[in-house]
């Protein structure tokens, strides 16, 4: 652990996480029997732009109704944080969301950014440190999901601590995940605290579907790409054109699932490796799980969060959840 001077920001820890290896990862991943990428090795450079793109797809409401259904609920949030809160951001993702959100608050007092990258991170907290010159900024480099704890260069423990984790990244865990997950963010919140966190909601098969294959190929394209990442970082010997994106909605298990579909019996070369495929054999890259506010609601309070509200858009697509220590 280090602990460096940045210019304008109040603290900057960095645990220095081991970013995963994308080479071992995939080799692994490569020799399950159902072969699997995780993730979060989509945003590369590239496929952070993909990203982008998606969010402004028609068909994928994820981004847009989250961002406005903030602005729609900033009033009731600010009723419900108290004054000098510290809000805990785990990723920075999007600032409109952070800015949304600390827009809303009544006076608070500190921002503390956790992120994986440090470029991203640093980048980050000099925005929203020149933005909110009356704001505490500080800044965890850190593996979001590991097990944390609070910084003693953050604010006294007197203030409310809420923690923010908007997106549904959460959707990207198996609800056994998501549960150790929220327990940690239990942790780091302490008694007084409480949690605001965006979910994705359980709805209509073809409204999930069309979301995960937009008509203009940017989430074919953005799933592609961890191919192109193969052969350009890891000299793999492929045919990008022998795979199709896959994505749809699993409804017994409630989650979108991606894949990566051979087209035909091939053999592919990673890192001196031979990988065998058969002709509509998958690499499974990413789950999307979907809950109704119910369901997250009892997830979450195993964790030791009560829901005090929950709201949804107009048209029953996303849910944003606020709920305190209990
Ligand atoms: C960033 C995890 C919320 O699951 O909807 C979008 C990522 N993948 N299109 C999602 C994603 C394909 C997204 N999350």
């Amino acid at each position: 652990m280090s602990e460096e001077k940045i210019e304008g920001i109040d603290y900057f820890v960095d645990l220095q996480p081991e970013t995963d290896d994308f080479l071992s990862t995939v080799l692994d991943g490569l020799s399950q029997s159902q072969k699997t990428i995780p993730p979060k090795f989509f945003y590369d450079a590239i496929g952070s732009k993909i990203f982008d793109k998606i969010c402004e797809a028609p068909e994928y409401y994820v981004t847009r109704t989250e961002i406005a259904l903030m602005k729609e609920i900033g009033e009731e949030i600010n009723s419900l944080v108290e004054p000098k809160s510290i809000v805990v951001e785990y990723g920075c993702g999007s600032s409109l969301k952070i800015r949304a959100l600390l827009s809303a608050l009544p006076d608070p007092a500190e921002y503390l950014a956790i992120d994986i990258s440090k470029s991203h991170l640093i980048l980050t907290i000099k925005e929203i440190a020149a933005d909110y010159p009356n704001l505490r900024v500080g800044a965890i480099c850190a593996d979001f999901s590991d097990a944390l704890d609070w910084p003693e260069q953050a604010r006294s423990e007197h203030d409310q601590r809420l923690a923010f984790f908007p997106g549904s990244t959460i959707g990207n865990q198996t609800p056994k995940e998501a549960l150790e997950f929220l327990t940690r963010m239990r942790h780091m919140v302490g008694d007084q605290g409480s949690l605001l966190i965006g979910v994705d909601l359980k709805k209509n098969t073809e409204v999930l579907n069309s979301a995960y294959n937009d008509a203009a190929g940017y989430t074919a394209e953005f799933n592609l790409n961890l191919l192109q990442r193969m052969k350009k970082e890891l000299d793999a010997e492929l045919d990008i054109s022998n795979f199709e994106h896959d994505a749809f909605y699993n409804e017994e298990l409630g989650r979108i699932e991606m894949h990566l579909i051979s087209q035909l019996d091939q053999t592919i070369q990673v890192g001196g490796q031979n990988f065998e495929f058969k002709k509509g054999e998958t690499i499974h890259t990413e789950n999307s799980y979907k809950y109704s506010i119910e369901e997250f609601s009892e997830l979450a309070q195993k964790s030791g969060f009560a829901p005090v509200k929950a709201w949804t858009d107009a048209d029953n697509l996303f849910s944003i959840h606020y709920m305190s220590a209990v």
